[in-house]
């Protein structure tokens, strides 16, 4: 094990280069203007996991972003860990926002700037660089590994999902790790044990046929930003709960066992309103802030477009206004059963003088996990080890898709070794990794592939 580690620590700045390397190609998923980035990027990860020595690396084209795959299975009678983890990433806009270019990687105080820095590119490379170390050193690892690493996860995971229906012979494993997910407070151990759900629907309102002089009309036409904000502030009631029939018809009550694990942690409310600048918290009434962060559904208006929205005023009354609406689920929500009701919802609220669409863009099954499984406590024991505190187990507000069909296809448990922080920005301008939780989190997954293996 020494040997491992003391090459780590002598290939820090090296890891780090390459950490640089990866952020430096912009691979953002959603913009078909970097589909090259993308196919540049899948060869990237492809070449780093060739130099850990992993073998069988191969490149899965699909309908839409490459699968990078590969795998070392030479530890008969071991247990095979399937490691899982996305090369793209989000855009970056608002760019104005960022103190750097968002794809030339800057370390200030212990911190990698960069997008992707640790959704997902930081933490998926520190299970690529565990598995280096061991080789490099050992010549051998002490289970049988495969990696499987995307393009599609912020979009959510379609390909990845038709792909792991044909290929389960090929992804056949004993447990499934992932790190994107977040710890629970700096310095803290965590393995998550739930993620939400997602339902993400667009709203688009149409009033007349063409805009119109606010003036000349406005008064006797109906307004589709009006219209739309109406419809928008129906969907919660005043007690925040979401106001859609049947929408809590299938959530699970959280348990006594569940209220007091949330309750144990301790969460302050006036730590998390001091970080985000906010006077007050809201959310459903008779529930915590952690519950309501991760154990409760929620409903968000993401954008809202419509109108006149350059410098100074311009009086019209718009044609069309639309608005993107993101849902996150608890078990046992269903997505798509979701995305029908808050359509049938929606289209309801509507006055005659509008039309309105709904589409459904993409959704997502929530999940929790059982505590209760070797591949979690070997995980817990790793990270407990490789941060040098006792380890918490959180459920996560966020969605990682393809985690439920993880476990229905695969019937392997998922271990989430969160290394991000809530604070590194994910999504949003000057994203960032603590180079702490990197180095850490390489350690996390040397001890954990050994602590498995027994
Ligand atoms: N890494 C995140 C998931 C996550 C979110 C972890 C928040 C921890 C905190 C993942 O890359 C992500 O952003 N998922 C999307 C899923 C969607 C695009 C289908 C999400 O949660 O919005
Ligand atoms: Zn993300």
């Amino acid at each position: 094990m020494k040997e491992i580690i003391n090459y780590t620590k002598n290939n820090k700045t090296k890891y780090l280069e390459e950490l640089k390397e990866y952020l430096r190609i912009p691979s953002i998923s959603t913009l078909e203007s970097h589909k090259g980035d993308i196919d540049n990027c899948s060869k990237f990860v492809a070449s780093k996991l060739k130099d850990a020595g992993m073998t069988e690396v191969k490149l899965f084209p699909t309908d839409g972003h490459p699968i990078v795959y590969a795998e070392w299975m030479k530890a008969p009678g071991r247990p095979t860990v399937l490691i899982y983890g996305h090369y793209d990433v989000q855009p970056v806009d608002p760019i104005e926002l960022w103190k750097n270019n968002p794809f030339d990687p800057v370390i200030k105080a212990g911190k990698i700037f960069a997008r992707g820095a640790d959704d997902n590119k930081g933490q998926n490379f520190v299970h690529i660089k565990s598995v280096e170390a061991y080789l490099k050193t050992k010549g051998e690892l002490p289970l049988n590994v495969k990696f499987l690493i995307e393009g599609e996860e912020e979009i959510g995971s379609e390909n990845l999902d038709k792909f792991l229906k044909k290929n389960k012979k090929l992804l056949k494993c004993d447990a499934v790790l992932i790190s994107d997910t977040s710890m629970y407070a700096p310095g803290v151990p965590t393995i998550n044990y739930g993620l939400r759900g997602l339902a993400y629907m667009e709203i688009e309102v149409t009033g007349p046929n063409r805009d119109l002089h606010s003036g000349s009309f406005g008064g006797g036409i109906a307004n589709p930003i009006n219209e739309l904000a109406k419809i928008i502030s129906k969907l919660q009631d005043k007690n925040g709960k979401i106001t859609i029939p049947d929408f809590y018809k299938d959530v699970k009550p959280l348990t006594r066992k569940d209220r007091e694990n949330y309750k144990k942690l301790n969460f302050s409310d006036v730590e998390l309103m001091k970080e985000y600048g906010v006077d007050e918290l809201q959310g459903e009434s008779g529930y915590s802030t952690l519950e309501r962060l991760s154990g409760r559904p929620t409903l968000d208006c993401n954008g809202i477009i419509g109108g006149f929205t350059s410098e100074g005023a311009k009086t019209v009354l718009p044609s069309k206004a639309s608005a993107k609406i993101s849902m996150r689920l608890v078990p046992d929500q269903n997505p798509l059963e979701i995305a029908k009701l808050f359509t049938k919802y929606v289209k309801s609220l509507a006055p005659k003088s509008v039309k309105i669409k709904v589409k459904d863009l993409h959704g997502g099954h929530p999940i929790v996990m059982s505590l209760d499984d070797k591949a979690i406590e070997a995980a817990a024991k790793a990270v407990s080890k490789a941060f040098g505190k006792e380890t918490v187990f959180t459920r996560e507000g966020g969605s990682i898709p393809i985690v439920i069909e993880f476990s229905k296809q695969l019937k392997a448990p998922v271990v989430l070794m969160g290394l991000g922080l809530e604070t590194d920005n994910i999504h949003s301008p000057n994203e960032h990794f603590l180079i702490k939780n990197f180095e850490r989190g390489i350690l996390s997954s040397i001890y954990f592939l050994d602590e498995y293996s027994k």
